[in-house]
Formats: structure tokens, sequence, C-alpha cells
């Protein structure tokens, strides 16, 4: 088996290869003048299976990994890898005339295995023109939370969307768990439902599928403050942090920052990779 890494996920690429020992191919990428990018495999494939990795955070890298699943296309097994997937959450029709963006994009990837990591809704699964599995990235967060010294832990989803996720960490590590209500206004912002939690002098982990402009964090680590909460940790699966999502978060007064490496950034000090190996293994 092949490992053939694209721009957005090579420090995931490169610590599944440190696990498995597969072969890693080396790619190039670059950009034409005029902005289209160019992606060749230099390295020569060794056997007749290839997965590819690549997360399509940009537009960039989606064209990138239609180009790399295109590249392969004489290897007789193709597994593709995204870590985290762009537009899923436009995952249904909101308004009249919108597109369902995720069904857009899982319809173009053509392979014959995809595997996705805690994807915004399963459903999304379904317009895959191929088997697709979604894998679940939270253990491997639970095991870096168990080594923080905590006082007197409780895990809070920020709202009903995370619950499972928030519901699973907490019963691995075995703390309490609660949740609040969140409603969407826009894509910049949010507004929450405020409900007594009894957080006073508690460490709290506030868990999430997805870190973005970071308003949902901000404002739940101010809510949990107020509360009396002693220290307040963020911990998210795919951390887009687009803009100043970050200075939101220590503004608010966070803690710790906890986030995989599915989309590489200064926060990701937890990897995906071993979920992602058992998989490929698998
Ligand atoms: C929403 O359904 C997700 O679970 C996250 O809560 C959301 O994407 C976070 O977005 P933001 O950081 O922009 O508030």
């Amino acid at each position: 088996m092949d490992i053939v890494s694209g721009p957005a996920s090579q420090l995931l690429a490169g610590r599944v290869h440190e696990i498995l020992k597969n072969n890693l191919l080396v790619s190039d990428f670059k950009k034409f003048p005029d902005g289209e990018i160019y992606t060749r495999i230099l390295d020569e494939f060794t056997g007749n299976k290839v997965t590819i990795i690549q997360s399509t955070v940009t537009d960039s890298d989606f064209v990138c990994l239609l180009q790399l699943i295109d590249a392969c296309e004489d290897i007789s097994s193709i597994n593709v890898i995204i870590p985290y997937m762009g537009y899923a959450r436009q995952d249904k029709r909101f308004k009249h005339g919108e597109p369902i963006s995720a069904r857009a994009i899982a319809r173009s990837i053509k392979a014959d295995m995809v595997f996705t990591v805690n994807i915004h809704d399963e459903s999304i699964l379904d317009h895959f023109d191929a088997d697709a599995k979604n894998l679940d990235a939270t253990p491997v967060i639970g095991r870096y939370i168990k080594n923080l010294k905590l006082k007197d832990p409780l895990i809070i989803s920020p709202d009903d969307g995370a619950i499972g996720l928030a519901k699973s960490a907490s019963k691995d590590l075995g703390i309490d768990f609660d949740f609040l209500d969140k409603t969407r206004h826009s894509g910049e912002s949010v507004s929450m439902k405020p409900k007594t939690l009894a957080v006073k002098g508690r460490d709290v982990i506030i868990l999430d599928d997805i870190i973005s402009t970071g308003g949902t964090m901000a404002q739940t680590i101010s809510l949990l403050k107020e509360q009396g909460a002693h220290e307040v940790y963020t911990a998210c699966v795919h951390p887009v942090f687009s803009s100043n999502a970050v200075l939101k978060l220590f503004k608010a007064g966070v803690r710790g920052i906890i986030a995989t490496d599915t989309i590489d950034k200064g926060v990701s000090v937890v990897s995906a990779a071993p979920v992602i190996a058992d998989a490929i293994k698998s």
C-alpha cells in the first residue's frame, strides 16, 4: 500500500506512514501564474493499492484531491481519506435555490473506499459513489485530556450537534457531561441560551467537532467563566480557526486549546494518525 499525501495533510500522512511503515510517495504542488494548481506524484508506485490523504480545507485543496485521484487512475485500488471535508456543513438546502454542497463534493470523489473523520453529519456518506466510512477521533482527544491535571472536570457540548461527541468522551473518561442551547444567526453570529451549569470551581472542557470563527467557543467560555468555572479548555477535532478565532478564545479567557491534525495548525496538539492507520490496516 502506497500513501500519497495532498498538500493539506502532509503532517498527518507522515504520521500515518510512521505508524504503518508504508511507502510514502512525495508529490509536487505548485501554482501556475494564472493561479491554477499543478500537481505531480514524483515517486514511483510500488504496488497496486494506494491511499490518498488530503483534507479539503480550501477550494484549491479540493481540486488537488481530484487531481491526485486522477493521477492514480492506473492503480487498481484507491482509498481516499478526507480528514477534514470542507463544505460538509452545507449538508442540506437551508434556503430555496441553494445547492447541497456536501453532496456536490461527495459525488465528485471517485474511489473504491472513502474515509472521513468526524464528518459534520454522517448522512453525507450516502452521497459518495464508493463505500464510505466515518472515523472517530474523539478517543485520541480523550487520551490527551486524561493526561491534563484537571480539577473536578466537566465536559460541555456548546450545542446539541456535538452532544454525541461530548457524551462519548465523557463516558470514556468517566467524567460529567452537560450541554448548551445555541442558535446560529449567520456564518459569523451565534447566540447561546444561558443555562445554569454546575461549573463553579470546576475545570471545564468544551468539546465541539469544529472551531471555525471561534464565535461559539468564545461565547461558551465567557458564559462558563461568568458562572464561576475555574479553568476553561476548548477541544475540537477540526481546527478551521478562520480569521481571528484564536484571539477570540484567548480574549474570552481560555486556558488551553486542544485540536487534532485533520487540519495542520499550531493548536494541533493531538494526532488523528492512529485512528486513520487502524482504518487503513483493517
Ligand atoms: C456547528 O454545527 C459546529 O458543530 C460548530 O459548532 C461550528 O461550526 C463552530 O463554528 P464557529 O467557530 O464559527 O462558531
